[in-house]
């Protein structure tokens, strides 16, 4: 294999991404997607060159020349998705959060392990060219004992109404934004253990909209003495944030993301460059450029892409996201009983469906 085949499952936001990164990858050639609406899956293969196009994906999972697919689907799909591809000889990239429950998640990675093909867990703050110089600082001890991790992750809602609607997604802003603020403190600490998880989250301002929390603030606990504090929003208005703080016995260093990436601009007229939720571009307005680049998605798929190629471990696997599905349990039952919650967490049987099943009863 000179080239690994790829498969993008999806043809909206994130698959959109998924195509460009993957364009800017040398060793991987985009093969085919698959997607239901015919057609937007059409314009989607003609406008990022990709040969085939295919509504329904296990015709895409036929292919001899995919080797490995990567999942641009909504949360409740993404384990009936991974496993139809690992019983097809693909290896999977799924997208965060890696599904809707552990028992999803012990079937996913169960199932790739049996069929030997690799589970990767798309985590792109792994890959930040930022993140990963602030990781490079911690791990040569320039800060020194790494003691507490902030990172935020804010805007004021999603795209597209599955997110809104719990059943499907599995819960709100903790569920969709706190997986990066758990796997960034899991990866920069070196992956201990989570010991324990408090929580605070409410609707906010989405009432109408969705059940699901829409703004949270969630602190993990680490062994090593190290804590964790996420603040997650969907409700916050002025555009995107991402930024993260660490805090050591010998040294601190701070990290804004996006806007400490962008041109400061005034425009009375506003702009039409599409930025991720950039709320207004009129009066003042952060202009992101490499945007992508800025996120690591083209770093995170070249990463992968070498694995297969490689035959190498994933730098982040299945394995890392039931550990951040387990925060994400224990977080909302936090919330729920107003207290610590120890992990290692198992919901009550009837709580086990999704993360947020145990809050929602909470308000009832
Ligand atoms: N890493 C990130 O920063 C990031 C950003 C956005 C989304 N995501 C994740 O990516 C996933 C997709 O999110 P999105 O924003 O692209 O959603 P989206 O609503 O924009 O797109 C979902 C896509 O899934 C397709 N789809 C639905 N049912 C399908 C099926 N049966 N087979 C194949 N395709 C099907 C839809 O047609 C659509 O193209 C979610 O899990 C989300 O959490 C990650």
């Amino acid at each position: 294999m000179e080239k690994v085949g790829v498969g993008i499952i999806g043809s909206q936001f994130v698959s959109s991404i998924h195509a460009e990164a993957f364009a800017q990858v040398p060793h991987a050639r985009l093969v085919a997607v698959a997607s239901p609406n015919e057609a937007h899956v059409r314009e989607f293969a003609g406008k990022h060159q990709i040969p085939r196009w295919f509504t329904d994906y296990r015709a895409l999972l036929d292919l001899s020349e995919v080797d490995l697919v990567v999942l641009g689907v909504p949360n409740w799909l993404h384990c009936q998705v991974t496993v139809d591809a690992a019983r097809a000889g693909k290896h999977v990239i799924c997208e965060k959060p890696l599904c809707l429950n552990l028992r999803e998640a012990d079937t996913m990675i169960a199932t790739c392990k049996e069929q030997g093909v690799k589970l990767m867990y798309a985590e792109e703050l792994c890959f930040a060219p930022k993140y990963v110089r602030l990781k490079q600082l911690v791990d040569e001890g320039a800060l020194g004992k790494v003691y507490l991790l902030k990172q935020a992750e804010k805007h004021d809602g999603p795209h597209s109404p599955w997110f809104w609607d719990v059943t499907q997604s599995g819960g709100g802003v903790t569920m969709d934004m706190g997986c990066h603020a758990f796997e960034f403190f899991r990866w920069i600490l070196g992956r201990p253990r989570a010991l324990d998880v408090y929580a605070q989250m409410d609707t906010y301002v989405w009432k109408e909209r969705t059940r699901g929390d829409d703004d949270a603030t969630i602190i993990v606990n680490f062994e090593g003495q190290a804590t964790g504090v996420a603040e997650e929003s969907w409700a916050k208005k002025g555009g995107m944030d991402d930024r993260a703080e660490v805090y050591g016995s010998a040294g601190v260093s701070y990290a804004d993301l996006l806007r400490g990436n962008s041109l400061h601009t005034y425009s009375e007229t506003g702009y039409g460059y599409a930025v991720e939720k950039a709320g207004s571009t009129r009066g003042w307005s952060f202009t992101m450029f490499e945007e992508s680049w800025n996120y690591g998605f083209p770093q995170e798929m070249a990463a992968f892409a070498a694995c297969v190629l490689n035959d190498t471990p994933p730098p982040v696997s299945g394995e890392d996201g039931r550990a951040v599905l387990e925060i994400i349990f224990a977080a909302y039952a936090s919330a729920a009983l107003g207290k610590k919650i120890a992990l290692p967490y198992t919901p009550p049987p009837e709580y086990a469906q999704r993360p947020i099943d145990i809050w929602l009863a909470s308000r009832d």
